[in-house]
């Protein structure tokens, strides 16, 4: 079955997102993501076509077009939902790929759900792929997908990006379906990964869970070359900076600010309410950091932690665990007037983000494990007058990356403080120093480099697999 679309992107969730409109229809609104603004030139100039999930449980809507992409939209019944997308791909993969941060569960009926969503979602590649197309996969949900398609089409070029981190094999082998997952992944022709660490974590599980033959960035997979290396996600820096540049936009960063009555240190966290994202740790360092006086009087700390993933057990007892520390900080060091954490369970657009980047003398990420974190970069990116400062857990595929940050350990709370007295007291001198350097990284190396690097790294593997060895 040959389709239409030189150029097909599968991803979990499509790039629009679903709202109601005046009469009770379904309509559809571009969500912002970085990744379709960097993908949208090229699906528009090779008639691309973008396969996904809608979010919610129902059929599927099929094609449709939103402002001229073309999209195709799965479904998934709720017993999907719940057994691959809450089930195998949230409390087994995403735990275990980010080193068990949380335990991962391993049950068959979630694996045998997860091999079926993955064949409809490979059953869709191959029938929009016209012949000779480009099929670019992402993500640990759709791991299965560029083997599903080899099988089914020897003449399209598959390219896999994985958005968050490969574990060390170590971790990976308690995987009771690792050599399935890695031959899936070997469908592909080139395989991305954030970090180098991880592409290096990823030859190790083809040689061990597979018995696969490597040389440098090289698998040997029959008469085939596949190759993975890495390719660091970034934003649109350049689409953020015009935002915070907006004068509505400074104007509700002053207003944010007034608001928290003037503080003369803002600390600010932007996160999904995930374990990964070590929230309790960063709460801990500041409590004590209040306690001690370190910080002076005049402090405060805005965390936005977005609603995620809310059917799962692990957020449930996370979210618990920060509402209840939120709680203790506010009841121990509140004045009447002042708040020294402003919470908000909330998810909000792009100009108020701006804003609060705006609006934050020092951003705090403190990720026990990351893929990326794009935050950091979004920090940076809207911090144009070369101000503010940067805490960044060194476990973040950003750490390689931003190194005009203050890098911690978050595991270690002492370290953590000291950085964070650090950041918010640094002089404007040293500052500009380290925001330019890290300006200079992303401006640079934004979404659109990195779409393009991967893109044309992947057209230059021969039609059928052979990649060569670097
Ligand atoms: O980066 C990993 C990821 O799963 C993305 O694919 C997704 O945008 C984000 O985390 C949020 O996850 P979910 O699709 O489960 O809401």
């Amino acid at each position: 079955m040959d389709g239409l679309h030189k150029f097909v992107v599968v991803s979990s969730r499509l790039p629009v997102d679903r709202t109601e409109g005046p009469d009770g229809e379904s309509e559809w609104q571009p969500s912002p993501g970085g990744l379709v603004s960097a993908l949208e030139p090229v699906m528009r100039e090779s008639g691309g076509v973008w396969i996904g999930w809608t979010g919610d449980a129902g059929p599927a809507p099929g094609p449709f077009e939103v402002d001229g992409l073309a999209l195709v939209g799965m479904g998934l019944s709720a017993e999907q939902v719940r057994d691959y997308y809450e089930g195998f791909c949230n409390a087994t993969l995403w735990p275990l790929y980010h080193d068990v941060i949380a335990p991962p569960e391993f049950h068959r009926r979630w694996w045998d759900a997860y091999v079926t969503v993955n064949r409809s979602f490979a059953q869709a590649a191959v029938a929009q792929a016209a012949p000779g197309a480009t099929i670019w996969v992402h993500d640990y949900q759709l791991q299965l997908v560029p083997q599903m398609v080899r099988e089914q089409r020897s003449d399209v070029r598959i390219g896999f990006f994985n958005h968050i981190p490969f574990p060390g094999y170590e971790i990976f082998a308690q995987l009771p379906w690792r050599r399935q997952v890695v031959l899936g992944l070997l469908g592909a022709d080139l395989l991305g990964f954030q970090r180098r660490a991880d592409a290096v974590n990823f030859l190790r599980a083809c040689r061990r869970a597979a018995g696969l033959a490597t040389r440098g960035a090289a698998i040997r997979v029959g008469d085939r070359e596949v190759r993975a290396a890495a390719f660091p996600i970034s934003i649109d820096a350049a689409g953020l900076e015009q935002i915070a540049r907006q004068e509505t936009v400074r104007k509700r960063a002053a207003e944010i600010r007034l608001a928290l009555d003037e503080p003369d240190t803002v600390l600010l966290g932007i996160d999904r309410l995930d374990y990964t994202k070590g929230i309790p740790v960063r709460l801990r360092a500041y409590g004590e950091l209040l306690r001690e006086g370190r910080l002076g009087p005049r402090v405060a700390l805005v965390q936005v932690a977005s609603p995620s993933r809310e059917r799962v057990g692990a957020y449930r007892v996370l979210r618990d665990e920060v509402e209840q520390t939120v709680s203790r900080i506010n009841g121990e060091y509140a004045e009447v007037g002042s708040t020294p954490v402003q919470y908000l369970h909330q998810s909000y657009p792009r100009e108020e983000m701006a804003a609060l980047y705006l609006a934050a003398d020092v951003m705090l990420v403190t990720s026990l494990r990351d893929g990326m974190n794009l935050v950091a970069k979004e920090y940076v990116a809207c911090r144009y007058d070369e101000s503010g400062a940067l805490v960044l857990s060194e476990f973040t595929g950003a750490a390689d990356e931003l190194t005009g940050a203050f890098l911690v350990n978050p595991h270690d709370i002492e370290g953590l403080k000291d950085a964070i007295v650090r950041a918010a007291t640094i002089s404007p001198a040293d500052a500009r120093r380290r925001m330019r350097l890290m300006r200079k990284r992303v401006c640079e190396h934004d979404v659109a480099y990195w779409a393009r690097s991967f893109l044309d790294t992947l057209a230059h593997a021969q039609d059928h697999g052979l990649v060569a060895v670097p």
